[in-house]
């Protein structure tokens, strides 16, 4: 077998050059534990539109340590079954595990401030490669590890016990977090969620940090680190963008079928304050589930080629469409949610306040739901520090309905 230990050193050095990497803790986990010992049976790699698979048995052993050692995310299954020793040629499909880009990786993992001893809950195993750091930088006992797919889960259980580690890989829906070994210090998710589960709020200790990504467009999701009260909420900021693959339950169906059916009644027609190709940014895409949890942006063409463009929300049954008239935009609502009204003030507010970008974004979390706003005044109390929203458009409640 080759010896990778040079990649892993060049890894690191990348990582701490680039930024993502910043103790040396962590650095010594990146350059001790091997990412090909997780990538069995193979890779698939990005070609065209389709995927090519990689595989290590039959691939020349520079080559497959080359491609271990990228930066990129490694896509090592597709469509929720496929895995690269299955086929011989590229493919088309849609990536339901990987080994997540380092720099990613390794920041979130900075990110999550963790001391010797701190016990670990980690959301989606994948290939296993984070919770194999995390291993090596807490101990194996310390961490537990859950994935949805069960033979994604045997795969990493197999490749971490090849790595040296015999950590807790249990099989499960993570968004029920894992309350056998709770409580946790720091929870981690490596998978994207429309909300932060209550469970991981209450598997979490006091003063414990839940580090997870929320959202459901790819271009448009927060890293939100929030720490847990004594009071039983949880409080805290969105760090900065990170995008992941859906958590499978919250997986979104795309909308598909004829949209202009969907869209031909509509109960009201007006021009745009602001463009909605705004929502083609980062931050304003963000701002857009806020103000429309649900709501997916869709484009597609009419059969003169012409382009389209909606905001359709399939549970409120509500629809925008949006008509480039060359110098503005109309937008033509339907349904009982009036989805680019809410949008667009939100959109409109954000502007007023100089646009400020992600990382201006702080959210509360109960029980009943999650409050998100910009702006307003911190207050300090015995148990908590947090801050209060001013009631201005720049606040989103999300309240969830209890169950009877
Ligand atoms: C981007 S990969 C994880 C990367 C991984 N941490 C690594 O280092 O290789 C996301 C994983 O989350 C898993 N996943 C999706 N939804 C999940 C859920 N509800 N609970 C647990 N795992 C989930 C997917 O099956 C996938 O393997």
């Amino acid at each position: 077998m080759t010896d990778t230990a040079p990649e892993r050193r060049r890894l690191a050095a990348q990582l701490v050059e680039g930024g993502a990497l910043k103790t040396p803790e962590w650095r010594a986990a990146v350059e001790t534990v091997p990412r090909e010992l997780f990538l069995h049976p193979g890779v698939f790699l990005p070609e065209g539109p389709l995927w090519r698979p990689v595989t290590a048995v039959g691939s020349d052993p520079a080559e497959w340590v080359r491609t271990a050692y990228t930066l990129d995310t490694l896509t090592t299954q597709l469509d929720g079954h496929l895995t690269a020793d299955q086929v011989s040629e590229p493919v088309p499909g849609l990536p339901t595990s990987s080994s997540t880009m380092p720099a990613l990786v390794v920041s979130m993992l900075e990110s999550l401030d963790v001391e010797d001893g701190h016990r670990v809950l980690e959301i989606g195993t994948g290939t296993g490669y984070s919770g194999a750091l995390m291993c090596h930088r807490l101990g194996q006992d310390n961490v537990t590890t859950v994935e949805v797919d069960p033979e994604v889960a045997a795969r990493a259980d197999a490749a971490l016990e090849a790595a040296g580690f015999s950590t807790w890989t249990v099989t499960g829906d993570g968004l029920l977090g894992h309350p056998r070994r709770a409580p946790y210090d720091r929870l981690i998710a490596t998978c994207l969620v429309r909300r932060i589960p209550y469970t991981w709020v209450q598997q979490t200790k006091p003063g414990g940090i839940i580090l997870a990504t929320l959202g459901s467009w790819a271009n448009g999701c927060g890293l939100a680190k929030v720490t847990v009260n004594e009071d039983g909420t949880a409080e805290g900021r969105i760090i900065g963008k990170a995008s992941f693959m859906q958590a499978r339950s919250q997986a979104t169906t795309p909308v598909s079928g004829d949209l202009s059916a969907r869209a031909a009644y509509a109960d009201s027609e007006r021009q745009t304050k602001v463009s909605p190709l705004m929502m083609d940014e980062w931050m304003p895409a963000f701002i857009t589930q806020l103000a429309a949890p649900g709501a997916q942006l869709v484009r597609a063409r009419t059969s003169e080629g012409g382009q389209l463009l909606y905001l359709f929300d399939p549970e409120r049954e509500s629809f925008a469409e949006f008509i480039d008239d060359g110098e503005s935009w109309r937008v033509r609502q339907g349904g009982p949610a009036t989805l680019w009204d809410d949008v667009e003030e939100s959109l409109v507010a954000w502007q007023v306040a100089g646009s400020p970008d992600i990382t201006s974004v702080r959210l509360h979390v109960t029980k009943h739901g999650h409050t998100y706003w910009i702006g307003g005044q911190q207050i300090t109390t015995r148990t908590s520090s947090h801050w209060l929203s001013d009631g201005s458009a720049l606040r989103w409640q999300h309240s969830l309905v209890d169950r009877p």
